[in-house]
């Protein structure tokens, strides 16, 4: 892979499994330097360890989205570490089965928390460093989940259609700016979520994609390094789904 990222600095959330973990890893082969953020620390210096035995550049950082105060650590570690901030992934989500009537208010507002209320913390925070690079880029994790209903995880699909639009609002404010805003939305993907699913439940909704299977974290990683990458410098506000085919039916 050529070093499409080249003088990149990327802040990815959730980067410590799955897709982050993926995003990370392609990212930093990429050329970009990456401060990998997330709740599991383990997990996390692992993907960075990983990282720079391969020759990357990439440091950990512990980051709960929800938190206004650890977002201002975060991105403030990214400054001193690496001179700067010119990417942010925002990809940190979690999910739980519960529809209109199974859902409680503690579990909705876990999710919107986590998933939109994070995503928006990160794109503030993070905002004025981006600015000041004059040609960054922000990579919002959507899902079909944010495009099309499914009957048993309300709150998920709240969070994810609002990230859909909160995506394209940003684009528009910052697009004479330097800062593009483009989502991806994933489907299927094997990693964290996914691989808790049961077997049964796996199989159903493999045969329901026209590709005839899910997908894997690096499916997504490099539609996002398109994305976040200089080739895209007229992209802003765009969506890529990754589903197999399968919102196409
Ligand atoms: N896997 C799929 O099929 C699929 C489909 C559509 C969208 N997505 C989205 O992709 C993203 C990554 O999911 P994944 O499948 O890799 O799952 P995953 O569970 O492997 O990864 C999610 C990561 O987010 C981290 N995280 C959770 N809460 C956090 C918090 N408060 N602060 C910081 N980090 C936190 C977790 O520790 C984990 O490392 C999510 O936003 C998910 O909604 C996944």
């Amino acid at each position: 892979m050529g070093k499409r990222l080249l003088n990149k600095v990327a802040l990815i959330s959730g980067g410590a499994s799955g897709i982050g973990a993926a995003h990370a890893r392609v990212f930093a082969e990429a050329g970009a330097k990456v401060l990998v953020c997330d709740v599991q620390a383990e997990m996390g210096r692992s993907v960075v360890d990983d990282i720079n035995h391969k020759g990357g550049e990439a440091a950990f950082f512990r980051l709960d989205v929800a938190s206004e105060e650890n977002w201002k650590q975060a991105v403030a570690e990214a400054v001193k570490r690496f001179g700067g901030l010119t990417t942010l992934v925002n990809n940190a989500g979690v999910y739980q089965p519960a529809g209109l009537d199974t859902e409680t208010v503690e579990g909705w507002n876990r999710i919107i928390a986590i998933n939109q209320t994070g995503a928006w913390l990160g794109m503030k925070i993070a905002m004025p460093e981006l600015l000041k690079s004059g040609n960054a880029s922000i990579l919002m994790m959507g899902s079909i989940y944010g495009i099309v209903g499914s009957p048993g995880s309300l709150a998920y699909h709240a969070s994810k259609g609002a990230l859909r639009v909160m995506s394209k609002s940003v684009a528009v404010q910052y697009a004479r700016q330097g800062v593009r805003v483009n989502s991806v939305f994933p489907h299927l993907i094997k990693s964290g979520i996914v691989e808790a699913l049961p077997p049964d439940v796996m199989k159903a909704l493999e045969d329901a994609i026209p590709i005839g299977r899910g997908g894997v974290p690096e499916d997504i990683a490099y539609a996002s390094l398109y994305l976040c990458s200089d080739e895209a410098q007229y992209v802003t506000g765009a969506e890529i789904v990754i589903d197999g085919g399968f919102t196409s039916t």
